[in-house]
């Protein structure tokens, strides 16, 4: 569906003029973007897996392992789609001992994950700030937290010109609008955001994300802020009731197409192919998560069966086992304050769920130890590696 989505600006950049890309506001117009046809089932089979999603996530015991995992999931995948090396296992061992091997991507991912809970968090509080831009200069702030941040003017909009791709804005794939142009375009995104739009909530994030990804309001982060920005809306509009779904796995799988959806959005105005593109990924992503929920509830329920069933099995055991899905790497140290117990009994806890063949020691060395839930993180750890 051929339509002019925005205008091209002469910018300047140093001593080089470029054309730079300024965005209509949001909706899509002239034409609106219809939800019908292959549109409509596609929004339908989205919606559907959802559904599947919400419902595994009340079906295990506790919803809060299930988020743990797939949130820290979710942020190690939206940082590796451009370079990080963390992988969920680093993280999650960092979790537990406080080292790491990779400060600087796992900080990385780190921040995300604080990033996102102080937005939610934010968002709840009745004092507290509404999605909107400051807050989103906050989410970046915190994002931009560290070493490698640090010159990406955290928690600020751009002043100068950027550009994606190439080395500079002459040779670049895209020219994001120039700097005078920003706040303006996002207080556009963020008044729509906030207006009565008859498309489907669903839909609406996924426009949101390719809004903000055009305009590039920050140095850097830009991506993993716009990613966030989806999530962040699918629960203020109620499409899901937490962030659970691992969106960037599907986008860090089909990321040449992922760039080139959003390039065609400008280019010809197809916010049809951007939207099948994104519902099948949001099928995907949920389809993605209920099949590891299912696995990850299984493997818990053989592995508690097996515990309990042992001779020596004791309470400590069983309390400490209920606790691996939020801590599925532990240490003595960790084990002692999970349990607010002492070193004996955490010791023998913590043996006897090796002994189980649950735990596996990690590192070989006598001291300093470092305990995994083997099964459990193969199956959380997929396609994170
Ligand atoms: N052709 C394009 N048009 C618009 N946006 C694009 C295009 N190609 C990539 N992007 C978006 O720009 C993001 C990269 O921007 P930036 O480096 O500021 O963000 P980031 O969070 O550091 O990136 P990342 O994906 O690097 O973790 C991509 O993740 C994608 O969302
Ligand atoms: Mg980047």
């Amino acid at each position: 569906m051929p339509r002019t989505t925005g205008d091209y600006r002469i910018a300047t950049s140093g001593s080089e003029q470029v054309l730079a890309f300024v965005p209509r506001p949001l909706p899509p117009d002239d034409p609106a973007l219809a939800i019908d046809g292959q549109l409509a089932a596609l929004l339908a089979e989205a919606t559907g897996a959802i559904g599947r999603l919400k419902v595994a996530a009340v079906m295990v015991p506790s919803n809060d392992w299930f988020l743990y995992g797939f949130v820290r999931k979710e942020a190690v995948i939206t940082s590796q789609i451009e370079g990080t090396q963390a992988t969920l296992q680093d993280v999650l061992a960092f979790e537990a001992t406080r080292t790491t091997d990779r400060p600087d991507d796992v900080r990385e991912v780190c921040n995300y994950i604080d990033a996102l809970t102080y937005a939610r968090r934010e968002i709840a509080r009745p004092k507290g700030l509404p999605l909107c831009v400051r807050l989103l200069c906050e989410v970046h702030r915190r994002l931009m937290k560290g070493v490698r941040g640090a010159d990406k003017d955290p928690g600020a909009i751009r002043r100068s010109q950027n550009w994606i791709g190439g080395t500079r804005p002459g040779n670049a794939r895209f020219v994001p609008p120039p700097p005078e142009e920003v706040p303006q375009a996002l207080s556009d995104l963020e008044k729509w955001i906030h207006a009565t739009d008859p498309l489907p909530p669903l839909v609406r994030a996924g426009l949101a994300h390719v809004q903000f990804e055009t305009i590039h309001p920050f140095l850097d982060g830009n991506g993993r802020i716009g990613r966030l920005l989806i999530a962040l809306l699918a629960e203020h509009w109620g499409v899901l009731p937490s962030p659970m779904l691992y969106l960037s796995l599907a986008f860090k799988r089909h990321r040449e197409e992922y760039y080139r959806r959003l390039s065609e959005v400008r280019a010809q105005g197809d916010w049809e192919g951007w939207t099948a593109f994104y519902l099948q990924c949001v099928r995907e992503a949920a389809d993605d998560g209920v099949n590891a929920a299912q696995r990850l509830f299984a493997q818990l329920s053989r592995d508690r069966q097996a515990i309990t069933n042992q001779p020596t099995a004791t309470v400590a055991a069983i309390r400490l086992f209920d606790q691996l899905p939020m801590h599925p790497i532990v240490t003595l140290t960790l084990a002692m304050s999970l349990l607010n117990t002492s070193k004996p009994t955490a010791l023998k806890a913590l043996d006897s769920l090796r002994k189980a063949g649950v735990l596996r020691e990690t590192t070989g060395r006598r001291r300093d130890r470092v305990y995994a839930y083997h099964d459990y993180l193969k199956v959380l750890t997929e396609d994170t590696e």
